[in-house]
């Protein structure tokens, strides 16, 4: 039986880490086999998933509540002129969706690669133009970095990014009001972070994502480190054979299961009781 290893991943400027619980591991194992049906391969297009209940306001997440398991994967900074491509072809071979998070002026200057990012059924969203620390370019700054970004991804793809993610994970409460306020973007951070920009090899960003996997977990990785690329083969093999599925950050959202409603104020002995029913 293996033996989980501890927290392998280590944030690289913001609280990131892989958690991974005791928990995960049950729902692992008696959760294999049961996304046979989330398989991207076997999806229909993203406007056709089950849409949330509810009209969902933008909200900052670093994973989505989920028990079922499936993951999403997530690769920053390009698109990358031969990179990003032999990701593509990885994740077609193996009938993997995922989410780029791209950076503007990377659009610009490789279109056809963005275009190809969403022609085969994958996320695009918004990374900056220039990726700055939000934290230090002021209002303005914040403002034209999310407008362009979002301007060039749609006149570029016809598809307009319904959320971002800050570079270096930088965020504070201004930039993210005015993200989830004036832009309307979902903030999206990180569950798993295997530091994979500083190159420590394949085996060790293959490991450290799979280790880091846990149901609605959000995978980060850049697809501008040829050891990243690398890696990917093997993260898809390890977790399929673990029982996940594989979604794009808006069908992971979209799948995402709430807590039960709190009894709303029951009196104290009763309320003891039924609150801790459902956690
Ligand atoms: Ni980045």
């Amino acid at each position: 039986m293996k033996i989980l290893t501890p927290v392998l991943c280590v944030a690289a400027l913001s609280v990131a880490a892989c958690a991974q619980e005791k928990s995960d591991v049950a729902l692992l194992r008696s959760g294999a086999g049961s996304t046979a049906g989330l398989h991207p391969q076997s999806q229909p297009a993203e406007g056709q998933l089950p849409a949330p209940r509810a009209p969902r306001v933008p909200a900052q997440y670093n994973e989505v509540p989920m028990s079922r398991p499936i993951v999403a994967l997530t690769f920053d900074d390009g698109p990358h002129p031969e990179l990003t491509p032999q990701l593509l072809d990885i994740l077609r071979q193996n009938g993997v969706r995922a989410t780029f998070y791209v950076i503007g002026r990377n659009v610009a200057a490789y279109p056809e690669i963005a275009r190809r990012i969403v022609s085969e059924g994958h996320e695009i969203a918004n990374h900056t133009y220039n990726h700055p620390a939000l934290t230090s370019v002021g209002a303005a700054g914040l403002q034209r970095e999310l407008t362009s970004t979002t301007q060039i991804i749609e006149q570029t793809t016809g598809r307009r990014p319904t959320n971002m993610r800050p570079p270096y994970g930088a965020i504070n409460d201004r930039v993210r009001a005015a993200i989830l306020r004036d832009h309307g973007l979902d903030v999206i951070m990180w569950s798993c972070d295997p530091l994979d920009w500083k190159r420590p090899g394949a085996q060790v960003v293959r490991q450290r994502l799979v280790d880091g996997a846990k149901p609605g977990g959000i995978l980060l990785a850049h697809d501008i480190h040829p050891g990243t690329i690398e890696a990917v083969p093997g993260v898809i093999q390890d977790l399929k054979a673990k029982g996940y599925g594989f979604a794009t950050v808006s069908q992971l959202l979209a799948l995402r299961e709430t807590k039960p409603a709190q009894p709303a104020q029951l009196s104290a002995p009763a309320a003891a009781g039924e609150q801790s029913a459902v956690q």
